[in-house]
């Protein structure tokens, strides 16, 4: 097995992954003066199981990872396993309106045409995304790993509450951490990307210490509309957990206004780590031990289930 990053990965993360694993830098990435992008591996991958761990946050590092998967195809590897905590284009998976394309299913068949044999990702904003991979797609769900931090709070009178309709499995699968804590939801409505046009809570979540779970935060538009709608309806608290903070811009305008106590997001998408400089109310939990231990895993041909609920 031999471990690369892309360069997505900051050093910071990279050292963490080295705790676990043992590691490669011997992948140089060159750039030319025109932003082509030249991956070359600097040792032989020939005959090996390869994994690749890159955040794919915009769309050089869509192309960067492509570029990488190649390279380390025609070098002769036996497997390639792109591990990318967070999958972009994920919120394309279907034609929502007419004429309009799907993200996600150019995704996969781009990452499969350029040679991956096997994809682990962490909360997909839809699960079914994992149907359009010919290939086995290792779905992780990512809040398990803010379970720890949440009962840490120990907060009362609970309820766990998702943002939209989308959002309703995964908050229900973290409620089941905290067997006392209800269950709300919001039906919301949007005109356009970024933009919500209505919201209506359905549940009651009077005197409650509210916990929002979503699978992204982009702007923060739609945390900061759903805390309101939450404390306007009489709740005690509220705060946010989300896989994955892209964390656009204005994104801290909305968590400052919101009531919002905090937002807490993982390194999914790295940069989430610098922008905790610039809002103490954001939090960075870390998903590398989970991404490790199913490294591990794989690599020992072991199940990832077992090895990750043992953890
Ligand atoms: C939408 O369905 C997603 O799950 C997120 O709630 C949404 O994409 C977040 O975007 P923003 O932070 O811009 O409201």
């Amino acid at each position: 097995m031999k471990i690369f990053f892309g360069t997505s990965i900051p050093v910071d993360i990279r050292d963490q992954f080295s705790k676990y694993l043992q590691t490669s830098s011997n992948l140089k990435i060159e750039r030319f003066k025109d932003e082509e992008i030249l991956p070359t591996f600097d040792e032989s991958v020939r005959g090996e199981e390869v994994f690749i761990i890159q955040s794919m946050y915009n769309s050089d590092l869509i192309m960067e990872t492509l570029l990488i998967v190649d390279a380390a195809k025609r070098a002769g590897c036996n497997s390639i396993t792109l591990v990318a905590p967070y999958l972009p284009y994920s919120r394309q998976d279907r034609i929502d309106k007419h004429r309009s394309s799907i993200g996600s299913k150019l995704i996969s068949d781009m990452l499969e045409a350029a040679g991956i044999h096997r994809l682990v990702t962490i909360d997909l904003h839809a699960a079914a995304i994992q149907g359009f991979y010919n290939i086995p797609v290792i779905h992780l769900n990512g809040s398990r790993i803010f379970t720890w931090y949440i009962k840490s709070l120990k907060l009362d009178n609970l309820c766990i509450l998702s943002p939209d309709q989308g959002a309703v499995k995964r908050a229900s699968d973290f409620c089941k951490a905290f067997p006392d804590a209800s269950f709300a939801m919001i039906n919301k409505k949007r005109v356009k990307p970024n933009e919500i046009h209505s919201m209506e809570l359905v549940g009651d979540v009077t005197g409650k210490n509210v916990i929002i779970v979503d699978d992204l935060s982009d702007t923060g538009g739609t945390l900061k509309k759903a805390a309101e709608l939450v404390m306007e309806n009489n709740a005690k608290s509220v705060y946010a957990l989300c896989s994955h903070g892209v964390l656009s811009d204005g994104y801290s305008k909305n968590l400052t206004d919101s009531p919002l106590l905090e937002m807490i997001v993982s390194d999914s998408v790295p940069t989430a780590l610098d922008k905790v400089k610039e809002n103490d109310k954001l939090k960075v939990i870390s998903c590398v031990k989970l991404l490790a231990n199913t490294i591990e895993a794989i690599s020992q041909k072991k199940s990832v289930s077992e090895t990750i609920n043992s953890i």
